[in-house]
Parts: C-alpha cells; sequence; structure tokens
C-alpha cells in the first residue's frame, strides 16, 4: 500500500469535470488532494528560501502538484507552477513543459530537430516573404494558424495563396503572430488524440470533423470514436510529449500519407470527452502515475550543472573511421578523461547508461557529462547539415 499523498490540483475551476474527477480519484485510492485556485497564490522569494501563500497564508506541505492552467492565465499559474519546482514539490507537468506547449510555434520548433512527424511549417513576418513562405509549404490551400488558439478557434483553411497572405497581413497588423502550415488533406477533417501518462499511452481517440468543417476540434462539433494506436503512433506521442518536457499531456497528431503529424501537444488535457469516449479511469490513471513518481521531482539539469564549474554537457558524434569504432566503452578511455556517457544514440534506438563491455559504432552518438575541456578535443568542426533536395533550387541568400 502506497503511503498517503498531499496532492494539489491547481485549478480555477473547481466544479469542472475534469478538477472533480481527478479529486475523487484521488480520494477514492485514500489520499489527501485538495484543489488550490491557481490565482490565489503569492510567490515569496529571499535567499535559498523560495516559499508560497495561497489567500495571504503560509501554503503548507505538499507531497505534489498536479497544475491545470488554463490557456489565459499562463503567466502566473506557470509562475507558481516553477516556484513548486524551486521549493523541491513533485509537479506531474514542468513549468517550461507547460510554456512550451502553449506556443504552436516554439513546440514544433522544438519538435522540429527530432524524428518525429510534424506538418511543414514556416513562420515569417515581411510581407514580401509571405508568398515564397506558402510555396515552401507546398503552396494553396494552406492552413494559417494563430500561435496561441485553442479549440480550434485561430485555425483557417486558405484556398488560395493570395487570401492566405491577405489573412496573414490583417492578423499581423493586429499584432497577432501566425504560423503557416502545409494543409495535411489526407487526413480528411480527422485527427488522433493520445493520452499520454509517462512512458504510455493510455487512451486514445479519433475525431472527426462534421460537414463541411475540416477542423475535427470537439468544440467545432467534431464526433470522438476510441481507437487502438499502433506502434508508431504510440511511440510518437510519448517521445512528443517527453520532449516537450510533459509527463501528462494530450497529444494531436493527423494522420498523413507517411505517419503521424503531430499538431500540438496539450499540458492540460480535457478528462471528459476522452473519459467518456473510452470509458477509461484516466483520471485515477493520473493519480495512480503521481504516487509512483512522487519521489522523483523534475531537477532542471542545468541550473544544477552550472555549479560544478568548468564542467558540463555534450553530444560527441563518433564517425565512419573514427579510432573510437570498435572500442567498447571502457576502451573508448573516456571514463580516464572524466567523461561520463549518459545515453548511447543508435540510428532510432536510445540506449541509457551503456554498459562499458559494449563496443562502439561508427554513427552512434553520445551524449556525455565531463569536464568540458577534455570534450572540446572529440568535438568534430562544424559541419552544416546537407539540406534536403526540394531546397537545392534556390540560390542561398543571407
Ligand atoms: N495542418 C493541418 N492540416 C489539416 N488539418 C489541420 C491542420 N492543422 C489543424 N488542423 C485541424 O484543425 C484542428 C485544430 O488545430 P490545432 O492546431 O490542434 O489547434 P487548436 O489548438 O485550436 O486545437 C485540428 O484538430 C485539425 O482537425
Ligand atoms: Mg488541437
Amino acid at each position: 500500500m502506497k503511503p498517503k499523498m498531499k496532492l494539489g490540483i491547481l485549478s480555477c475551476s473547481p466544479h469542472c469535470y475534469s478538477t472533480r474527477r481527478l479529486r475523487e480519484a484521488a480520494e477514492e485510492r485514500g489520499h489527501d488532494p485538495k484543489v488550490l485556485n491557481t490565482l490565489k497564490f503569492g510567490i515569496d522569494l529571499r535567499q535559498e528560501e523560495p516559499d508560497l501563500y495561497y489567500r495571504s497564508k503560509h501554503l503548507s506541505h505538499y507531497d505534489a502538484i498536479l497544475p491545470r492552467i488554463g490557456a489565459s492565465i499562463t503567466y502566473f499559474g506557470t509562475a507558481v507552477v516553477r516556484q513548486f519546482e524551486q521549493m523541491d514539490v513533485f509537479c506531474t507537468n514542468t513549468s517550461a513543459g507547460i510554456t512550451n506547449s502553449r506556443d504552436k510555434l516554439r513546440s514544433l520548433q522544438i519538435l522540429s530537430r527530432h524524428r518525429i512527424g510534424i506538418p511543414e511549417t514556416t513562420f515569417a513576418r515581411d510581407r514580401k516573404d509571405l508568398l515564397p513562405a506558402i510555396e515552401r509549404v507546398g503552396g494553396a490551400p494552406v492552413i494559417i494558424k494563430l500561435l496561441e488558439g485553442t479549440q480550434g478557434v485561430g485555425v483557417v483553411l486558405a484556398e488560395t495563396a493570395k487570401v492566405a497572405e491577405a489573412i496573414i497581413e490583417t492578423l499581423q497588423s493586429a499584432n497577432q503572430n501566425v504560423l503557416i502550415q502545409k494543409f495535411v488533406a489526407e487526413s480528411k477533417g480527422r485527427d488522433v488524440r493520445a493520452f499520454v501518462i509517462g512512458d504510455h499511452v493510455v487512451a486514445s481517440m479519433r475525431r472527426v470533423a462534421q460537414g463541411s468543417e475540416f477542423r475535427s476540434n470537439v468544440h467545432r462539433g467534431g464526433v470522438t470514436e476510441a481507437i487502438e494506436l499502433d506502434e508508431v503512433y504510440s511511440e510518437t506521442a510519448v517521445r512528443a510529449a517527453q520532449i516537450m518536457g510533459l509527463r501528462v499531456a494530450g497529444v494531436d497528431m493527423l494522420e498523413g500519407h507517411d505517419g503521424p503529424q503531430v499538431m500540438e501537444v496539450n499540458s492540460s488535457p480535457g478528462l471528459e470527452g476522452i473519459e467518456t469516449c473510452t470509458q477509461l479511469d484516466i483520471a485515477g490513471a493520473i493519480v495512480d502515475y503521481i504516487a509512483a513518481q512522487v519521489n522523483f521531482p523534475e531537477i532542471d539539469i542545468r541550473q544544477r550543472l552550472t555549479v560544478s564549474r568548468g564542467y558540463g554537457v555534450t553530444e560527441i558524434h563518433i564517425p565512419e573511421g573514427s579510432e573510437y569504432v570498435g572500442r567498447t566503452v571502457k576502451e573508448s578511455g573516456l571514463h580516464d578523461r572524466d567523461i561520463n556517457v549518459l545515453t548511447l544514440y543508435r540510428g532510432t534506438s536510445v540506449i541509457p547508461n551503456p554498459r562499458s563491455a559494449r563496443p562502439l559504432e561508427a554513427g552512434d552518438r553520445l551524449l556525455c557529462f565531463g569536464k568540458l575541456e577534455q570534450m572540446r578535443a572529440m568535438i568534430p568542426e562544424k559541419s552544416r547539415k546537407k539540406r534536403r533536395t526540394k531546397m537545392k533550387e534556390l540560390p542561398p541568400q543571407d
């Protein structure tokens, strides 16, 4: 039997379905949940003593925090979560993760360096750059999105490049930032919502837009059906959530010709739609997950490492013909040079804490922690990545 947890649910709507279900699920499991109104905190900063007040009283001890931060209070809400992090309280989602997920450009920028399918997207500002940008993502019809829209509001399908350009200019003149995205027509008004908790997709559904609508959001009349995700979709959803820094997330994916295309990762995914559709106890799964993880609050590695002067983290590549190819991790001598291999990336596989007897191969990438001076010599000169052929025809511009 797990010990009883004091769980703070940060929410501005104590009676809404998700908050109510989470509180009930925690109570059913013998925990002590409290719904805390996110906007009633005071954040106190003092040397070595980050502290929190709730309704002007000193906040008592909490074992874990489950943030449900609405889009309209992101700034204050993430500040409260960040304060809990500074106080070493376990939070299901980090403030950085929530911030990343709130901005569609920021989240796609973060995902784009990884092997995760995303719809081709571009962000441009100058009037003269708009039409070329639209062409680069495949031309009209094209999707225009507000960076911080939710529930389908702020997503437009422009039939022609001219219309797209006019919409973008109008929005920009109202000081709204927009991104331009390839319209994934083959998804046919359908998308997939995968509910991720930790390393698993615990539930998933397909949402189908109705009538002439291309947006499948439930708030836009989308109809849901429970589905079983295949390995590729599940793996993509879990990795996308983890890359964003979220342990509980709703990952939205289009069904593209080449597999899943992640559109966005939601940090406070609603429970009502997915629990009703799948008949699964997702609130219970979240509470169980928190109980199992509560001893592992997020550590901001960069912040902590800064204190170890002269040490840092870097990625070392093992190219073809390198002296390290064929040697084991131990024989590589890295350890003798005060370099620890944290993770080995090989093709699509990720090997955490590789054992010392494991031989290295050409193409391996080693995520290392060690003395920067020692690691410097092992980092090859920056070579510009080859661009995909499509861009070839265009002359480079500075
Ligand atoms: N690139 C795209 N191609 C096709 N349909 C899209 C595309 N982007 C969004 N949609 C449709 O619009 C809906 C809302 O888009 P999304 O980016 O998730 O914004 P929101 O945060 O408002 O839900 C999606 O669920 C999907 O049905
Ligand atoms: Mg969405």
